[in-house]
Order: C-alpha cells, then structure tokens, then sequence
C-alpha cells in the first residue's frame, strides 16, 4: 500500500458489476479499491474476499456509528477480513473510537488503518445549527472532532481537501487525509458542491483521495484512472 494514492470508490450494487469494472485492470496495476455500503450490503463479505484475492488495496466503508462495545465488536469482525483501511463516524466519541481500535487490533498488534468521518460534506453549517443544534462554525467542529480521533488512538480523518490543512495543522502531518469530492478541471461535477482537482487536492495536503464517477463512468476506466494517479502523485 503506498502512503498517497488514488481510491477508487466502487459504488456498484452488485458484485458482477463490481468484478466487471475490476476486469478492466488486468494489467500490472492493482488500484486502491472503496467498499462502501451499497456494495457490502449487496454482496457481502465474500466481495471483499474477492477483491482482496486479486490484489487490491481495499478501504471498507461502512462508517459505524453504534455504542462503544457493538463497534468495538464490529471491528473485530471488519479486522479478520483483512481489509486495509475501515472507517466510523467521529460522533460517536472518544469512548466509542477507542473501543473501536481495541476491536480492530488483531493478537498479533497489527490492525487496519482506521479513519474517521467528521462531518460529511453533504451536512452544511445551517442544517447543523437547525438540526443538531450545534452553534459552532463547521470548520471548528471538524478539527474537534479531528482531535478527538487522534486522541482516541486513529490514523486520520475523511474530510474536504478544502481542509486537509487546517487538519494536518491541529494534528500534525502523519495524521492522515482521505478526501473526496474531486473531479477533473474539464469534467462533470455532478452532485458534488465543493470540488477540487486532483494535483490541487494533491496541494492541499490530501493523502488519499476518493474517486468515483470520473473514473468509474468514464468511457476508458484505465485511462481516467492512471490521468488521476498522474494528477495526483505527479508521476
Ligand atoms: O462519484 P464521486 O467521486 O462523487 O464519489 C465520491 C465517493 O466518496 C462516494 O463513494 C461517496 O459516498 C464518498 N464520500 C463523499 N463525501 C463524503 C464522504 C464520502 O463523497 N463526505
């Protein structure tokens, strides 16, 4: 696994689907891989599996959020598939992420990387103050809930490139950023609101980025995907 890289997100709701896309690249690369819910939920753990057998990275998507000794549980499960990257929602406490490392470290000491969401890009500061009740500027409660990750023990957060820095400066620069919301500067943007591209995001301080549609709905895969990777590592 590289320490930057490019993921693709998998969003497909079958795993022949999925195995389809995965064909394409038969050549020598085997890309980043995300797994998020519509996949799992649809095939299962045995599309891990699959993916794992062919040789990809794979970050399991599925941000927990339950009582500390259900998610604690959980990553123990998520832990013998042997993914290498799996997620929770930062909102459920230092109590709950805590647990959660626990749950994921195998006997041996070792464990997936394990990332936090802060708050998703899809919750803007008015609905959080309207609906949650929460006053502070969104920016605020993203480093806090950085913080609270870093101090429960985790590697690092899913957050806007936008603010890759602003966390990397609150919890130093091993701590890492998985950010999506990326597009090509003469692409489609979709539903995404706030987008950068991939060398910007590169700039920003972005350790991983998540790409879906502009790679997964291209007419070439192969091509979007390696243009990506050359955007974004500048190799
Ligand atoms: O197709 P697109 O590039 O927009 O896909 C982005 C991926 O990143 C999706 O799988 C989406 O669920 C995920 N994501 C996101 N924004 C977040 C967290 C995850 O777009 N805040």
């Amino acid at each position: 696994m590289k320490t930057k890289d490019v993921i693709i997100a998998c969003d497909f709701g079958s795993a022949e689907e999925c195995l389809k896309f995965l064909d394409k690249f038969e050549g020598a690369e085997r890309p980043f891989v995300k797994i998020g819910m519509e996949l799992f939920y649809a095939a299962g753990p045995e599309i891990v599996k699959e993916i794992k057998r062919r040789g990809h990275p794979i970050f399991l998507d599925l941000k927990c959020h339950d009582i500390p000794n259900t998610v604690k549980k959980t990553m123990s499960v998520l832990s013998r598939l042997d993914v290498d990257m799996c997620n929770l929602h930062a909102a459920g406490t230092i109590e709950m992420m805590t647990a959660a490392v626990e749950g994921l470290t195998r006997p041996d000491g070792t464990r997936p990387l394990l990332i936090a969401v802060t708050q998703l890009t899809s919750t803007s500061e008015e609905r959080m103050r309207e609906q949650l009740l929460i006053d502070a500027p969104i920016g605020e409660v993203v480093i806090k809930y950085a913080m609270n990750a870093e101090k429960a023990g985790l590697d690092g957060v899913v957050c806007s490139p936008l603010e890759a820095g602003i966390v990397k400066r609150a919890c130093g620069d091993k701590f890492l950023t998985i950010t999506p919301g990326v597009r090509f500067a003469d692409g489609e943007v979709g539903d995404q609101v706030r987008v950068t591209t991939p060398a910007k995001a590169r700039s920003l301080g972005s350790d991983y980025i998540v790409v879906g549609r502009p790679i997964t709905a291209a007419d070439d895969p192969v091509a979007a995907y390696r243009r990506c990777v050359a955007e974004f590592l500048g190799e």
